[in-house]
């Protein structure tokens, strides 16, 4: 049996992960260190109380004598690293957590590991980095597709921060030898997202009957990827990946916001019963983010040609999946929609003049 750490398990892919995981790889213990925050809900792993292979530990990946003490408890084969402040809108209002969680909390994680790899020099242990496709900037409409070694350029706080931790990743490798692989995906869609992502705010604004907030003219890119696509992909960086080495992991579905919003409108009518091309008419063109990234897009043939990766899904069946499991999973989305979100959605659109 591997015991593996997953950082950040509560959260959005880390549940999918674990989801994923204790189906697809049933002889791996997972223990899962999430802080809580308002991004993390422990109910999407109640199901799993009674799973022997599965442990919960409520904490933060910042705290180093917690960390040595876990490495030191389960003797970690392997670490998947998702715990992270995630959304750039929020990273714009407040970025300083998006440094201490991002990059310091990074740093600690990596001291850990390399601590556990000293003391057991033989184990087969490997450290799985989650980053994101933000860290390689913006691409015009013509350029190529983002490879693993296009230049960094990141934008936002948010992404600035992913940059800085990938770096300490690959500095932890060449360094200090640690066994570690980086994976830098596109935008993931898919069940437990937190409603302030662009798909489930849409879906739930919808439902909720509230305008639908594009920001600027709806013309930005990303490369949609759904969230098992990933979670493959990242098993599979695990097991078949070279150390030291990044894949990039996309969809291949690049859509403008306005397209993915327009595509869900048509969706929630057909499936709500509301009249054709209605919910089109709440779509509200808001104030642009600051220094908003125009198009992201993944070139995977790394990742298809070394790891065995190959997104099997395509996105109008997994936005149409997607959407049916917000549609009867409405307890989840009551439960994560408290005070602490109700004052996000407050206090960033309601300055957005519509
Ligand atoms: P999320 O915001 O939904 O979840 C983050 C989780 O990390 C939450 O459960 C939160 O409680 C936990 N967390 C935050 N600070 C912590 C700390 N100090 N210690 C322990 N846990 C902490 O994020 P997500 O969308 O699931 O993203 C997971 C990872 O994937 C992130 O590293 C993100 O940068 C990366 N990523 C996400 C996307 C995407 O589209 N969602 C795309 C590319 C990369
Ligand atoms: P988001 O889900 O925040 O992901 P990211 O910023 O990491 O790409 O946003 C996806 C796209 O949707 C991005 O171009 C910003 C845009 N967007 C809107 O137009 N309106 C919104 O209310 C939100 C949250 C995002």
């Amino acid at each position: 049996m591997k015991h593996i750490l997953v950082t950040g398990g509560s959260g959005f892919i880390g549940t999918n992960f674990i989801h994923y995981v204790r189906t697809h790889r049933p002889d791996w213990h997972v223990v899962n260190l999430d802080a809580l925050t308002y991004a993390g809900n422990p109910a999407n792993h109640r199901h799993l109380e009674n799973d022997p292979g599965y442990t919960f530990i409520h904490g933060s990946i910042c705290d180093a004598p917690l960390l040595k003490q876990m490495f030191d408890t389960y003797q970690f084969d392997g670490v998947f690293h998702f715990a992270a402040e995630s959304h750039v809108d929020r990273s714009i209002a407040g970025p300083e957590v998006f440094v201490n969680t991002n990059v310091t909390g990074t740093f600690r994680l990596l001291e850990a590991g390399l601590a556990h790899v000293r003391k057991h020099p033989d184990a087969d242990f490997r450290f799985v980095h989650v980053s994101t496709d933000e860290v390689y900037g913006s691409l015009y409409p013509d350029d190529p597709a983002f490879t693993e070694t296009t230049p960094y350029d990141p934008s936002s706080p948010y992404s600035a921060s992913k940059a800085a931790s990938d770096h300490f990743v690959k500095a932890w490798y060449r360094t200090y030898g640690l066994p570690v692989v980086v994976t830098n995906c596109s935008n993931n869609y898919g069940p437990f997202q937190f409603p302030e992502k662009l798909i489930p705010l849409m879906i739930l604004n919808i439902l909720d009957k509230k305008s639908l907030p594009v920001y600027g003219k709806g013309i930005n890119v990303r490369d949609w990827l759904y969230v098992a696509d990933h979670c493959d992909a990242l098993v599979r960086a695990f097991e078949n990946g070279e150390n030291g080495e990044t894949y990039n992991i996309g969809g291949g579905e690049e859509k403008t916001n306005l397209e993915v919003v327009e595509t869900i409108c048509d969706l929630m009518d057909d499936k709500t019963g509301n009249p054709e091309s209605s919910s089109r008419e709440r779509i509200t063109f808001v104030t642009d983010r600051p220094g908003h990234d125009l198009r992201y897009a993944i070139n995977p043939d790394k990742a298809v040609e070394k790891i065995g990766y190959k997104a099997s899904h395509t996105f109008e069946q997994a936005l149409s999946a997607t959407i049916d499991w917000y549609l009867v999973n409405m307890d989840w989305v009551r439960s994560v929609q408290t005070g602490a979100y109700q004052e996000w959605i407050r206090s960033h659109y309601e300055s957005s003049p519509s």
